[in-house]
């Protein structure tokens, strides 16, 4: 039986049928995404041109070492597609993102990709949100008085005594790469996930958090022996080309 890392690799194996010579493309973050570059690496040092934006200062750092040069978003946006992983995902495919810390910067570039291609082990899938806590990027100033605001809001749309959660490692509250702090949020089942964040949203304060809705075009599901290709139904989603990817050497 195929274990997760295994399922992780088929998942973004898979995901390079998406991408072609010459595109603009975001690289996302977390350990699925991290595959994913390192199977990119080698069709990049051998031939394959491509303007890729990081998500993380972690995979910037792995995409450099990797020999894969990266450029700025303002400039190169909008790009053809962000591949990333996830916390989990539906097959309406709305997405929980941000365990790895990195849920702004995905937003960010992912909402300025025309396609947002989703990897994952079947672990991920699930049929309602919400039983991985959800991660909410708070600015640091207030935040204690922000965090009892996202209690409220919630509580508005019927998640009574929600618990939120300051994120710490080592002791230590996590800051993200844009200097902010992570509250995780134990939904365990989300109705309504646009109505959340909406909701979420519009807390002053809350600089973003990992619910993507409508954003995601595709889903690459790993299970052990087979591969599933969830499509959002509108915009047409990109196709996978047939074979492979790179132009040579890879
Ligand atoms: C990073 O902030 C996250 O959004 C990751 O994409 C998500 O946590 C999935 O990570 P794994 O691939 O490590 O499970």
């Amino acid at each position: 039986m195929a274990d997760r890392d295994s399922l992780k690799r088929e998942a973004a194996a898979r995901a390079l049928d998406f991408v072609s010579h010459g595109m603009k493309l975001g690289l996302g973050s977390g350990t699925t995404a991290e595959v994913f570059l390192e199977l990119l690496g080698p069709r990049v040092r051998g031939g394959m041109t491509l303007d890729c934006v990081a998500t993380s200062e972690r995979t910037a750092a792995q995409a450099r070492a990797l020999g894969i040069a990266l450029g700025d978003l303002d400039a190169l946006a909008p790009l053809d597609l962000t591949v990333d992983g996830a916390d989990e995902a539906d097959r309406a495919l709305n997405l929980i993102k941000g365990g790895g810390a990195a849920l702004l910067r995905e937003k960010i570039v992912a909402a300025s990709s025309k396609a947002m291609v989703v990897i994952a082990d079947e672990s991920k899938l699930v049929a309602r949100l919400g039983r991985f806590p959800l991660p909410v990027e708070v600015v640091a100033f207030g935040h204690g008085a922000t965090a009892a605001r996202i209690a409220i809001a919630a509580a508005a749309l019927g998640y009574a005594d929600l618990a939120v959660t300051p994120r710490l490692a080592d002791g230590a509250p996590v800051r993200t790469d844009s200097g902010n702090l992570i509250y995780d949020c134990a939904f365990g089942a989300i109705t309504d996930a646009a109505a959340l964040a909406a909701a979420l949203s519009a807390v002053p304060g809350v600089a973003g958090h990992g619910l993507f809705v409508g954003i995601a075009t595709t889903l690459v599901i790993a299970h052990p022996g087979e591969i599933e290709i969830i499509a959002a139904p509108t915009p047409a989603a990109p196709v996978p080309r047939a074979g492979s990817a790179a132009p040579a050497g890879g």
